[in-house]
């Protein structure tokens, strides 16, 4: 594969891929480590006197132009983070635009095209148009790794006309990710969170296989207690996946590996609702939500964290952009930050709502390794290589 250390690209004009789908709310920025990842790339590119455009999808507006999803807003936190006064902006992937730009801009300068996703081709996977764009570019880069779980057109359709090179970023999360994944030590653990066990099935799966203890939190573990026939009254729940709750159930008896499910929960009318009612598990009134775990159930997750040589963590286990639901969740990340460079444990997380959670609490130094990758992430720990890898090691362009 083609990289960033092992591929010369100079005065050249590049296409560059990143994943530019940040967090925001309410018009800000929540977290910009998004942009702070290509930071090594672009800068690398700038010093060696290249002509750089920066495509990136923003949501998910299928297609159509949506004001809601310009990328416009993000010029200014782009031009910080990379320390240039100057960015160029094209609102789409306009052969004249793209050269009339391309003539304007000095070697070293940055442009920033409109959101790709508002243009049908991207998700189509127009090779047509993958095609004629890539004529207007000597060389593509890849450093979206979070997003290279996707066959789009901007990331795998560009890789099959031009010299495609992996970005430093996208290069840093598939060493770090697989060599967590290489080194196995036991006794290990894996905290899976998260709304919906749905995405996550192939997941827990694979983990058992792996892994001696899995912790299950979040709303997904709503499903495996009422597999169990636990009442979970109000709760956000996935009925029709009770079996494959069984199943990785039955699976993790047979390989040995202990699930840790809810013994005890906070619950709640709804998120909103400030007035937490705690509740043994099998004492929920069926007016109310469980919201996250209880103290007793979170004593029982750290006990297994300092007896464990390695841990894996994808998906909070409450409702943790509710207060007070947050609990559970920042005392996992506290015990994590706390412990696992003193008792030398191998600690990865991923997933977009993982790493807010753990930079929310400060709890950063407590990881080995943090993913910014949510989807690419997951597949990539199922055990699929994503096609945006693919199409970069498949390259045979010089
Ligand atoms: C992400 O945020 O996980 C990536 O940017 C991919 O976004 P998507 O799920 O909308 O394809
Ligand atoms: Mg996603």
């Amino acid at each position: 594969m083609k990289d960033l250390d092992n591929y010369k690209i100079e005065n050249k004009k590049v296409l560059f891929r990143a994943d530019l789908n940040v967090p925001v709310v309410e018009g800000v920025i929540t977290n910009i480590s998004r942009i702070i990842a290509v930071k090594s790339s672009i800068k690398k590119l700038i010093s060696n006197k290249n002509k750089i455009f920066l495509i990136s999808h923003f949501g998910r507006p299928k297609g159509k132009f949506l004001d809601k999803f310009s990328l416009n807003f993000i010029i200014s936190s782009l031009k910080e983070v990379f320390e240039i006064d100057k960015m160029y902006f094209i609102n789409n992937l306009n052969k004249d635009k793209i050269n009339k730009t391309a003539n304007e801009m000095q070697s070293g300068d940055v442009c920033l095209i409109e959101n790709i996703r508002f243009q049908k081709e991207e998700e189509k996977i127009d090779l047509n148009f993958a095609k004629n764009i890539s004529y207007l570019f000597d060389v593509y880069v890849n450093d979206a790794f979070s997003a290279s779980h996707r066959n789009h057109t901007s990331i795998t359709g560009f890789a099959k006309f031009l010299p495609a090179v992996a970005g430093n970023h996208l290069v840093k999360e598939i060493n770090n990710i697989n060599s967590f994944l290489q080194n196995i030590k036991k006794p290990n653990m894996a905290i899976i969170g998260g709304s919906k066990i749905s995405t996550k099935i192939k997941l827990l799966n694979n983990l058992i296989e792996k892994f001696n203890t899995i912790v299950i939190g979040g709303a997904m573990a709503n499903t495996f207690l009422l597999a169990n026939k636990i009442n979970i009254g109000d709760s956000l729940v996935e009925e029709n996946l009770i079996d494959d709750a069984l199943n990785i159930q039955q699976k993790a008896k047979k390989l040995n590996c202990k699930l840790i499910l809810p013994i005890d929960v906070v619950c709640g009318k709804n998120i909103e609702d400030k007035n937490p009612v705690y509740c043994k598990i099998e004492e929920i009134s069926s007016d109310l939500k469980i919201l996250d775990l209880g103290e007793i159930t979170t004593k029982l997750i750290n006990n297994a964290i300092i007896n464990s040589r390695m841990l894996l963590w994808n998906g909070p286990v409450g409702a943790f952009e509710y207060k007070p639901y947050d609990k559970a969740t920042n005392e996992i990340a506290k015990t994590i930050k706390a412990n696992a460079k003193k008792l030398n444990i191998d600690t990865l997380a991923g997933g977009g709502d993982t790493v807010s959670a753990i930079n929310n609490i400060k709890a950063e130094e407590g990881f080995t390794y943090i993913s910014n990758a949510g989807g690419a992430f997951l597949e990539w720990l199922e055990g699929n290589e994503s096609p945006g890898v693919i199409a970069l090691k498949e390259n045979n362009f010089t």
